[in-house]
């Protein structure tokens, strides 16, 4: 079945303030094409509720070759304990040895974080997404106080849609605080990432992630050497066009 524009806008308003259970059932079935975007611990929420909801839906992740030990090995006992396919992207050879061999490994500190995540995560993203006609995200608005604060539960992503085509956007979890995720978490022994038992809350990359002090915002431990108006990576470039 096709969406169009003026239904998943009237989804957008309907859902606004329904439950992620209720989002992500309305996602799985509207969508036989869609997929999970997963790195971190709002994502295994996305994942164990989409199991439940027992609608067929795909899962990728971004392997950026800059992830933690830890982020590895939390992605195989997520992919083994839901015993789901993870589709691993890539980033291109070509253009990642060209950008290292010319720059080192890290250039991102000297000129910024936008060439090695265009490279590492927006290139693949966006090969990615052009194989779908909707994804999942677990973004929410309290995670970036500067970027995410007006996150809509479900957008008409017009960063990465194919020319002319719709591309849905699902982000179950925009209402949702972490202390809700976490809960989840805990009250359905949902796999995490062993880094959070060692103060980090927000991951991303090894180098380009920290653990933050206790009431520091998640978002902190994130390119920190940057200005926090710039802390997006290109992933969710919607939030702030
Ligand atoms: S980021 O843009 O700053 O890196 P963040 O870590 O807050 O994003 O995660 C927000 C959402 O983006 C995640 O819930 C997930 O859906 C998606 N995401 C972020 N990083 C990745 C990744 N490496 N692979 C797949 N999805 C990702
Ligand atoms: Fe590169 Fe850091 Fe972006 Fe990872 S988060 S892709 S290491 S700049």
């Amino acid at each position: 079945m096709s969406v169009s524009e003026a239904a998943l806008q009237g989804w957008a308003s309907e859902y606004a303030t329904k439950s992620p259970q209720q989002i992500i059932k309305l996602a799985l079935e509207n969508f036989s094409n869609i997929a999970i975007s997963f790195s971190g611990a709002e994502d295994v929420v996305l994942i164990d509720m989409a199991m439940k909801a027992g609608k067929p839906f795909r899962v990728f992740t971004l392997d950026t070759g800059r992830l933690h030990p830890e982020t590895y090995r939390f992605l195989e006992k997520v992919r083994s304990h839901y015993k789901i396919t993870l589709e691993v992207c890539t980033p291109e050879a070509e253009a990642l040895q060209q950008m290292v061999n010319a720059k080192g490994l890290f250039s991102f500190y000297q000129d910024g974080h936008e060439e090695c995540c265009g490279i590492r995560k927006v290139a693949p993203l966006r090969r990615k997404l052009s194989t779908l006609n909707a994804w999942i995200t677990g973004q929410r608005r309290d995670q970036s106080p500067n970027t995410r604060n007006a996150v809509p539960v479900i957008q008409s992503d017009t960063t990465f849609n194919r020319p002319g085509e719709l591309l849905a956007k699902f982000n179950p979890l925009a209402n949702w605080s972490s202390e809700d995720v976490w809960a989840y978490i805990r009250a359905f022994e949902v796999p995490y990432n062993e880094l959070h038992e060692k103060g980090f809350v927000s991951i991303g990359c090894e180098p380009c992630t920290r653990a933050v002090l206790p009431n520091q915002h998640e978002r902190e431990g994130r390119w920190w050497w940057e200005e926090a108006t710039k802390k997006e990576c290109g992933l969710h470039i919607v939030n702030i066009e």
